[in-house]
């Protein structure tokens, strides 16, 4: 993990103006100063590639100064400096606001002549090897906003005037050395009322969690992991409505989980694994609809999976292994669509094992589970299975199942069942033949041998519905021609109707084309998000390669905002759900898929809507799975306009190209048309001076007051999204948690903003 900072100062404007001071502008008034600084810079042998003609020190790498020439913010982006640290004459830089020292190899302690920069905004130590305690001189910096020592060797015990820096929005001290007792210090912290990101976690904390935490309302992300916190979790931690995040895995908490966890309407990954935790899981638990990932794993929770938690419907990862549950799996958990994963190895839980598991990722091993595992389970181990002694079935390692089991005759009982499975191994055979490439001898046979099957998730689309509903793909049916394939309506008997997406034919024999349709149909099948165009199945064969996808009335974003009759139909909220369902689907396909999943195309014309104007992302033909140890240098894919720059010169797919795309797809919904023009006039002094509302779509009413912030929220993190440089990007996880938060009412109206105000803000984020 390694800290991120948005600080998008001026991020685009900046270089023009670094030219501007670099053509030897420098106010005669304050050379002395000024000499001071550049003086400074050359002494501190950070720059020592650097000619030593200090009129352009401006333009040095890293540095960015006002409009005064003099030095706002210096990024040393990950240059090596080790015990350069204390070479920096800090006292001057009376102007310096911002200080990135990130993984600069730093050595010995943090120079307390630190606290000379008074105006010190952001100041970001982490991945480093300081060491020694934190100065006293920071509480000097009054201004602090961002604050990170993450991953270093700092020691000592936090001092309790760390409680003075009021402004603190994020405060990282993670991964350190740091020891002593919380409540002390957090009851200091009670005063940073505007702190959003406290981390504390991986050091030698003891001492037990104060009740005053619930203070704290305005947190939403909370890392207490890794330390030696003891008692009990207190119930007043049911006031943070805003935590999405609250880790407090490998502590020695004990006592029960509060019944009041169910207020923290905000919480989205809950980790509360490897503590002693005792007592029931609260059925509270079932009001957190926002609640992704749960772990209370390696505890000693007894009594039974409550039911309610197949309330929590954005649920991806459970996992409640190592405890003492009793009782059987829920059946509700059925209605779970988003679950990916489910771990409850090590409990004593009974009953059978529930089919609708068959598509997840499970372990259930160490139960007291029963009955027959059903061949639908094939595809997975074994190992998901063990330790049940009541287990039996065709397993390698289990017993076969005796005729007369209970379980056996319920089958027999049951046609619909047996037909169900048939369906389902059907499609399983279809996933492994087509999936791994591995021809199977002795193919099920489908109707006169042929192959041409569905590999679905409910099993009710038959090839021949497919054929018949689009006469045998018929070009009336068609109702778009892509990259790679055309686009088919159909409707089938039952009613439905669904989108097809089929390979040309030539298309179909190239290689290429091949592997892109493949990848798309790997990516669907394990993506499961509401803002993703679902996958009902596909036909992956020589002869007929089809997907078959859920039906989106309303067309493209493209298309919509390309009529102006269809374009006054998204008023500006349907404008600014668009804008956050996208970031919510990105922001799983980035921080919830695992390995990551980068989308590569995100444009207007892939981001599709249903009748209710609700918008989905569709078209991964493109994407493809970020695996950390492949080098990610590709042929640049993408749709013109929407690529980033980076792109054009590294070759290397990030996340934060996908960033870029959607910072462009986000304007060209509050513009009504592709911001191309006006990103190129930017550059310019005079467009800076424009109104934010006068690059607002003209065809719709200028926005009323509910809208505003929203509106100024959406345009801002658009441009943030926008800035040249990859890391000054934000990440979708923080737009998409930005999204769901309240705003602050404007200060200003709309119309009396400019873009130059607009760009002016800071935002903090750390370690997502
Ligand atoms: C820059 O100045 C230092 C002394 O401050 C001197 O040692 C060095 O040679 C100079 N470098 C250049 C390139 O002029
Ligand atoms: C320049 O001098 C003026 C007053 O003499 C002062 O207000 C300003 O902060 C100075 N600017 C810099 C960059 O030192
Ligand atoms: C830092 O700069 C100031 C002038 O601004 C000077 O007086 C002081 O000696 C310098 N300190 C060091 C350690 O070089
Ligand atoms: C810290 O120091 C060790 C040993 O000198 C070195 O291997 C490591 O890379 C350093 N870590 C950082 C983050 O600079
Ligand atoms: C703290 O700030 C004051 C003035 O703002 C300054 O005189 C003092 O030297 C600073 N202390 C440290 C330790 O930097
Ligand atoms: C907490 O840690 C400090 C320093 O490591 C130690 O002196 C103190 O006794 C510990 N307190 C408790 C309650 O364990
Ligand atoms: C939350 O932050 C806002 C400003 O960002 C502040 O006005 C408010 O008092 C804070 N709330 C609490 C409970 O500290
Ligand atoms: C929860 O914490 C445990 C123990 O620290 C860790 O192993 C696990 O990966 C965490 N789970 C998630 C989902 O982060
Ligand atoms: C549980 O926490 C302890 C430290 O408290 C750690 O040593 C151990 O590895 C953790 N176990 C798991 C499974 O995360
Ligand atoms: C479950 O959800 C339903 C509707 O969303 C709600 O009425 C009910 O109160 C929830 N139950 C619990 C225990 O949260
Ligand atoms: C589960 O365990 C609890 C004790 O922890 C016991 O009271 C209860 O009867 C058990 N339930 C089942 C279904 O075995
Ligand atoms: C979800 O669970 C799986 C399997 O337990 C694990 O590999 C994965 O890291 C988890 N994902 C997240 C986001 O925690």
């Amino acid at each position: 993990m390694s800290v991120l900072v948005v600080a998008w100062v001026l991020c685009i404007f900046m270089q023009h103006r670094n030219m501007a001071i670099g053509a030897g502008f420098v106010a005669a008034s304050n050379s002395s100063a000024l000499d001071l600084e550049a003086k400074a810079l050359i002494e501190s042998g950070w720059w020592s590639g650097y000619s030593n003609d200090t009129s352009i020190h401006c333009r040095w790498r890293g540095i960015t100064c006002n409009d005064r020439g003099s030095v706002i913010e210096i990024d040393m982006g990950g240059i090596y400096l080790g015990d350069k640290f204390r070479k920096f004459n800090f006292s001057s830089f009376p102007n310096l606001k911002i200080l990135y020292l990130d993984g600069a190899g730093l050595r010995g302690s943090i120079p307390p002549e630190i606290g000379t920069l008074s105006k010190l905004t952001s100041l970001y130590l982490s991945t480093n090897n300081l060491t020694g305690n934190l100065p006293l001189s920071l509480t000097n910096l009054t201004q602090l906003k961002g604050f990170s020592i993450y991953n270093n060797l700092i020691s000592g015990s936090i001092p309790n005037e760390l409680g003075d820096l009021k402004n603190l929005v994020a405060l990282d001290l993670g991964l350190n050395k740091l020891t002593g007792p919380i409540p002390s210090t957090l009851d200091i912290f009670t005063n940073l009322h505007n702190l959003k990101s406290l981390f504390l976690d991986s050091n030698q904390f003891n001492g037990s969690i104060p009740p005053k935490i619930g203070n704290m309302k305005n947190l939403t992300t909370l890392y207490l992991s890794n330390n030696r916190i003891v008692g009990e979790i207190p119930s007043t931690i049911g006031r943070l409505t805003s935590l999405s995040t609250f880790l407090l895995d490998s502590n020695q908490i004990n006592g029960p989980i509060p019944v009041e966890i169910g207020n923290m309407k905000s919480l989205r990954n809950l980790n509360l694994s490897n503590n002693s935790l005792a007592g029931e899981i609260p059925s509270t638990i079932g009001h957190l609809n926002d609640l992704s990932i749960l772990s209370l794993s390696w505890n000693q929770i007894s009594g039974s999976i409550p039911v309610e938690l197949a309330n929590c419907s954005s649920l991806v990862n459970l996992s409640l292994s190592h405890n003492y549950l009793n009782g059987s799996i829920p059946s509700q958990f059925s209605k779970l669509f988003s679950l990916h994963s489910i771990d409850l190895s090590y409990n004593k839980l009974t009953g059978n094992i529930p089919h609708y598991l068959v598509p997840l990722e499970f372990n259930l091993s160490y139960n007291s589970l029963k009955g027959q595992i059903s061949n639908i389970f094939k595809s997975h181990s074994f190992d998901a299975f063990i330790g049940n002694k009541d287990l039996c079935g065709d397993f390698k390692g289990l017993s076969p199942c005796l005729p007369s089991s209970p379980i056996m005759s319920k089958i027999k009982m049951s046609l619909p069942f047996i037909i169900l499975i048939v369906l389902l191994l059907l499609g399983y055979f279809f996933y492994s033949q087509c999936w791994d490439g591995k021809t199977q001898s002795n193919p099920v046979t489908v109707k006169n041998g042929d192959l041409f099957s569905i590999w679905n998730f409910d099993g009710k689309i038959a090839y021949e519905d497919i054929i018949e509903a689009t006469n045998d793909f018929d070009i009336r049916y068609c109702i778009g021609t892509g990259g790679y394939g055309s686009v088919y309506k159909a409707q089938l008997p039952s009613g439905k109707v669904v989108a097809l997406k089929k390979l040309h034919r030539l298309e179909a024999e190239d290689p290429t084309f091949d592997k892109s349709f493949k990848n798309e149909v790997k990516m669907l099948t394990e993506i499961r998000h509401k803002n993703i165009v679902k996958l009902h199945g596909y036909c992956l064969h020589k002869r007929c390669m089809f997907l078959v996808y859920q039906y989106m009335e309303r067309g493209s974003l493209f298309c919509i905002l390309s009529n102006d009759v269809e374009a006054m139909e998204l008023d500006w909220n349907k404008r600014m759900s668009i804008i956050k369902a996208i970031a919510h689907a990105l922001s799983y396909m980035h921080h919830e898929c695992i390995p990551v999943i980068i989308h590569r195309d995100i444009s207007s014309n892939n981001i599709l809507l249903n009748s209710k104007l609700e918008a989905f992302l569709s078209d991964f033909g493109t994407a493809r799975l970020l695996d950390p140890k492949s080098s990610n240098q590709t042929l640049v894919v993408g749709t013109y306009g929407y690529i980033a720059p980076e792109l054009a010169y590294t070759m290397v797919v990030t996340e934060k190209c996908d960033v870029y795309s959607f910072g462009m797809v986000a304007l060209e919904i509050l513009m009504g048309r592709h911001p191309g023009d006006l990103l190129t006039s930017l550059s310019t002094l005079s467009s800076q001076k424009l109104m934010l509302t006068e690059i607002l779509d003209q065809r719709l009413p200028p926005p009323n007051r509910s809208i505003a912030q929203d509106i100024f929220f959406a345009t801002s993190i658009a441009f943030a999204c926008l800035c040249t440089k990859p890391k000054s990007r934000p990440t979708m996880k923080w737009v998409s948690q930005e999204c769901l938060s309240s705003k602050k009412p404007l200060a200003n109206p709309l119309h009396a903003i400019s873009l130059w105000q607009l760009k002016n803000q800071e935002t903090y984020m750390m370690r997502e």
